[in-house]
């Protein structure tokens, strides 16, 4: 439409976030910007050059000098790191362990929310995270806060890993549980509601019926944007 807007949408982890915003981003043709895989890329470089991820000074040093790069894709976005192709190493079990640790640094954050201000100033982005509509796109004309129970929401996960399962159902609920802590109880940019954030709880519904309900939404906010500039 004539006014794109912005949409952010936050939640924990497995609430159907990444795979709803890039189907309302391709009814709306606009950009999916996946803030997660961003915090996955500095968690991965950091293993793989074997930085210890608490150690708060040295990884806070790499994401300063990373650059961290998200291309849309035909098979989905792609991530570089300072050019190279990290994307089949940012979902491992080892980076799920460690990216809440390494998203709690004051560094890495203040880097890669000026990145994804960058992303969206020309506006016409759906962009998913923890702190988007509260922290980095505080302006966003449609704001949602989509979350399922945590049973669901594991076991979406586990349904999606389905035959490289090297983990229990119930380990995996474990692992969600903590990185949800902590993603809730650290002190810079923690996951919380935006108080003008729409509540979506997805649990027993389909991604066709919230993805048509945000979509609906933000058609409505374009077009007020619209009439307000007649
Ligand atoms: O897809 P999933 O929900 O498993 O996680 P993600 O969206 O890929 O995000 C991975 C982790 O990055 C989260 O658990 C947070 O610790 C961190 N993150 C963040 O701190 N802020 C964001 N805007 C996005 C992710
Ligand atoms: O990005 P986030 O961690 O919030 O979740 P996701 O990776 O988009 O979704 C986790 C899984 O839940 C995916 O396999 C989706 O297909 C599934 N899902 C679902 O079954 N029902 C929904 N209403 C939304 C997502």
């Amino acid at each position: 439409s004539r006014h794109p807007i912005n949409i952010a949408i936050d939640g924990p982890a497995g609430a159907g976030k990444s795979t709803v915003a890039r189907l309302v981003a391709n009814a709306l043709q606009y950009i999916y910007v996946d803030t997660g895989a961003m915090y996955r890329a500095v968690t991965a470089v950091a293993l793989e050059r074997g930085i210890p991820p608490d150690d708060e000074e040295a990884v806070g040093r790499l994401a300063e000098n990373l650059d961290v790069v998200l291309l849309p894709g035909d098979e989905g976005q792609r991530v570089l790191a300072d050019g190279t192709d990290v994307t089949s190493r940012i979902r491992t079990i080892e980076v799920n362990r460690n990216v809440s640790r390494v998203a709690t640094y004051e560094a890495v954050r203040t880097k890669m929310a000026e990145a994804q201000r960058r992303m969206a100033k020309a506006k016409g982005v759906v962009m998913d995270g923890r702190d988007i509509g509260t922290h980095v796109l505080p302006d966003a004309e449609l704001k949602v806060f989509l979350t399922a129970t945590p049973r669901e929401r594991a076991l979406r996960r586990f349904k999606e890993m389905g035959d490289q399962a090297n983990i229990t159902l119930k380990q995996l609920e474990r692992d969600i549980a903590e990185r949800d802590r902590m993603d809730q109880e650290r002190e810079i940019a923690p996951l919380l509601r935006a108080p003008d954030a729409k509540f979506i709880d997805s649990t027993g519904r389909t991604i066709e019926q919230i993805v048509d309900e945000i979509v609906e939404w933000g058609r409505a906010a374009s077009r007020t944007i619209s009439a307000g500039e007649k």
